[in-house]
């Protein structure tokens, strides 16, 4: 007999069929002639229920070892459920017990846990409800965000983890080393000779794949990578994590309005796939997590984002009579509150900001013509902030390296980037998406350590 998933036995299961199913007990009850328990697999946020009697061999043994957390393979037939909540259940034939489970000593019981608690538990938390949610609709989200750019011709290339450049220049880098650390050389200056390290040079974790993905996309036109990426910034918000997941699209021959409109497009595609994909799990964030999860995906599928300019942004800012931690005026980055009040309390939608001022932007955005903003885009949701940060790149040779001296930045280590607009050089765009920053969006969980499986934040890499 074929295993069967419970996912397909909820949905398609019908009465006599016999089939076996392989999970973990998250209940039992214990009856005068026989026995309920709940079985779950992982695959839904519904537990199939057992029903268990002496026809099952050895059944007071085999009874005594069912507790919470226990693995199990129990064999049987399906039949029309009488309990509420349920249309069908298994009727046990046979039960193995592959592992047991210690009911006095076992992380996970019964009553509802705080988060704090489950992250003290990484190792056993994902079978939790809440938990078994975040990661099917992270794995239907990062599917979409597959099928979503393969229907569009993007190629998926794969940029290097390890880098020698820092691409958002804010210095917020883990070094890769295999220097013995009790005696690492020193040069002249007694500065650290990397030069005698692995690489040659000192080199990082990447803290994104956009610099590679433009060389890609000057040979194939429109490419995305989707990898890991690292930020040392010593960040404890609810929406930072030191290793996060990031999408970036770039595309040749595109401009900023391009960029927008991939922007804008690419997440309703994602909301709209992860509703079809996994509509059990959403009910469930709109139930338990926060009430307003389906009408946010509603929102975003079915409104057109707002579109404004950074001198507008500061503007809004400015008139809304809001106390501000952070006081605003033209120049400043936004600070999280602004970016909150403008799509939370102001549109209620999300907005894209552009043309923001080129001081606090990256040395690759694209000049404009004013000399005082640059071709920047950010897609800010509501509760979350900055969902997508993206812009149109500096294709122009001269303008590009005089930005490059003026923030300081060696031009040696960019040589090759800098070839790019030497040979063939066009317009071209792209964007970061935050993995974890839309998968929180989406299913409302408020700390984003809980919408990856094995979070990594500062003082913290258990698991
Ligand atoms: O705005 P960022 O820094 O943009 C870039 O890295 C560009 N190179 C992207 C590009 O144009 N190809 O980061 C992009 C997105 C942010 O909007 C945010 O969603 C997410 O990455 N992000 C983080 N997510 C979780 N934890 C962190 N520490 C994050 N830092 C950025
Ligand atoms: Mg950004």
């Amino acid at each position: 007999m074929q295993t069967k998933r419970v996912r397909d036995i909820l949905r398609y299961g019908k009465p006599d069929e016999t089939v076996t199913i392989q999970g973990w007990v998250r209940t039992k009850r214990e009856l005068k002639e026989f026995a309920f328990m709940e079985v779950n697999d992982g695959s839904s946020l519904n537990s199939l229920q057992v029903v268990l009697d002496e026809s099952v061999p050895n059944y007071q043994d085999v009874l005594k070892l069912l507790n919470t957390g226990a693995s199990v393979e129990v064999s049987g037939t399906l039949v029309q459920s009488p309990g509420k909540g349920q249309n069908i259940e298994l009727k046990a034939a046979k039960v193995q017990v592959y592992g047991t489970s210690d009911p006095e000593t076992y992380p996970l019981q019964k009553k509802r846990h705080s988060f704090e608690f489950l992250r003290t538990i990484g190792h056993l938390r994902s079978r939790t409800n809440t938990l078994g949610a975040v990661i099917r609709v992270r794995n239907a989200c990062a599917t979409a965000i597959h099928k979503f750019f393969q229907e569009r011709d993007f190629l998926w290339i794969h940029t290097p983890i390890i880098t020698a450049s820092d691409c958002e220049g804010a210095g917020e880098l883990f070094t890769v080393t295999n220097f013995d650390l009790g005696k690492v050389p020193l040069d002249k200056q007694q500065k650290i000779d990397y030069t005698q390290d692995f690489f040659g040079k000192q080199a990082y974790l990447t803290v994104s794949g956009q610099l590679e993905a433009e060389v890609m996309a000057m040979a194939f036109q429109n490419v995305y990578t989707f990898g890991p990426t690292f930020r040392a910034e010593n960040s404890n918000t609810s929406r930072h994590l030191a290793e996060f997941w990031m999408v970036e699209p770039e595309m040749a021959f595109c401009d900023i309005e391009g960029d927008q409109d991939l922007a804008e497009e690419f997440l309703k595609y994602i909301f709209k796939y992860v509703l079809e994909a996994c509509p059990e799990d959403m009910e469930f964030f709109n139930k338990r997590i926060d009430k307003s999860v389906l009408e946010t995906a509603d929102n975003i599928i079915n409104n057109e984002f707002e579109r404004i300019t950074y001198t507008k942004a500061i503007e809004l800012l400015e008139k809304s009579n809001k106390k501000f931690e952070y006081a605003v005026e033209w120049g400043i980055d936004l600070q999280s509150e602004h970016e909150r009040y403008l799509a939370e309390e102001l549109f209620k939608k999300p907005l894209i900001v552009t043309n923001y001022p080129t001081g606090i932007k990256a040395f690759y955005m694209r000049l404009n013509d004013d000399n005082k903003t640059v071709a920047a885009m950010d897609v800010l949701a509501p509760k979350i902030g900055e969902i997508i940060g993206g812009s149109q790149r500096e294709e122009r040779l001269d303008i590009l390296e005089k930005r490059i001296n003026e923030m300081g930045i060696i031009p040696d280590d960019l040589w090759w980037y800098l070839d790019l607009r030497r040979y063939g050089t066009v317009p071209h765009a792209g964007f970061g998406l935050g993995f974890e920053r839309v998968v929180q969006f989406m299913t409302g969980m408020t700390n984003i350590r809980d919408v990856i499986p094995f979070p990594r934040t500062p003082l913290s890499a258990e698991f």
